[in-house]
């Protein structure tokens, strides 16, 4: 390889993402591709640490793979896979999960939180799932994993359980940074906009979902709750409207300033009609080439068995060199 920086990132398969998982997170992937050398991951593995319905995991794990190219990532650049293709991530896992103390699994906060909400199925590998997501990232020895707020604490520890190893074992991982991209946007809920969008809220209109068509996109941007105002600007406890400015300038690359110039005298009615179309118009390409790789299952299984390949071949050196510094024979 050459001597780029490695990125690697995982994204759950909930089958379709909300405009805040595309502005905040993928559609920042695909541009990354030329200065990094990039490994994504589609980690079903990782999902199933909740119940699951078998064949809607399937389903949806093969859509947000398709999704994942409708958004930019190219298969000839970078390496795109499915977690489950990959038996090294399993394989090393077990070994990080003995280099993992309890105390701090029992220390993050979202098995805190998942635990709460499914009381009846607190398993073990909720648990460890942060020794997974460390494996994910160690397998490819990766530099830099661009992550969101709510996965910090797992980089983190994917970070000390990666130094604990070195000091063991001698040097052997690179310990990953996080990688905080120049243009990601927090995107709020259109209904209750002090809250982070997202595909889980009961309300349908809090939430856009970037295969949602047109008319969809512009209904829920007309409903987006806004203030008693009328006043396109972006200020301290406008919100509502400021995170509708934050999608407009991220969509158009206007600054605020030009936004409130562009509306200055118009309503808010105006202002979510632009906003809505700006999205729907912006999402149109990633919908039809979604559309099109899906008709296509047979090319869709040839990327996903390829990148699995290249995802194997390169993370099977590495985890074989674990293999040996934890005093496994060697095969032969
Ligand atoms: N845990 C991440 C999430 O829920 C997904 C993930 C799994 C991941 N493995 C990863 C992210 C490795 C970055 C690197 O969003």
């Amino acid at each position: 390889m050459n001597d780029k920086k490695l990125i690697f990132s995982g994204i759950q398969p909930t089958g379709t993402f909300t405009l805040g998982n595309y502005l905040g997170a993928v559609r920042n992937w695909g541009p990354l591709q030329d200065e990094y050398n990039c490994i994504y991951c589609v980690v079903d593995m990782h999902a199933i640490t909740v119940r699951q319905d078998p064949a809607k995991l399937r389903r949806n794990t093969l859509d947000s793979y398709a999704l994942l190219m409708a958004c930019g990532i190219d298969v000839e650049k970078s390496i795109l896979f499915i977690q489950s293709h990959v038996k090294t991530h399993a394989e090393l896992n077990w070994i990080l999960c003995c280099n993992t103390q309890f105390g701090e699994l029992s220390r993050m906060t979202q098995f805190k939180d998942k635990s709460k909400r499914h009381p009846d199925d607190i398993n073990a590998g909720l648990f460890t799932y942060p020794s997974l997501m460390a494996a994910d990232i160690l397998a490819y020895n990766a530099d830099l994993v661009p992550v969101g707020a709510d996965q910090k604490q797992h980089l983190e520890l994917a970070r000390n359980i990666a130094q604990r190893f070195n000091q063991r074992y001698g040097d052997f991982f690179t310990v990953p940074e996080p990688y905080i991209p120049e243009k990601g946007a927090r995107i709020m809920s259109l209904q209750e906009p002090a809250k982070k969008m997202s595909k889980s809220d009961d309300n349908p209109n809090a939430v856009i979902l970037i295969l949602d068509d047109k008319d969809t996109i512009i209904r829920k941007f007309k409903r987006a709750v806004t203030d008693s105002e009328a006043e396109v600007v972006y200020r301290d406890g406008k919100d509502g409207i400021n995170n509708l400015m934050t999608i407009y300038s991220t969509i158009t690359g206007k600054d605020y300033a030009a936004i409130e110039s562009e509306f200055a005298g118009k309503g808010y009615g105006d202002f979510k009609l632009a906003v809505g179309e700006a999205v729907a118009d912006h999402l149109e390409p990633v919908r039809t080439e979604f559309a099109r790789l899906s008709q296509d299952k047979s090319y869709l299984k040839e990327c996903c068995a390829a990148g699995a390949e290249k995802a194997l071949r390169y993370s099977q050196r590495i985890v074989s060199k674990v293999y040996h510094k934890v005093g496994f024979v060697d095969k032969g």
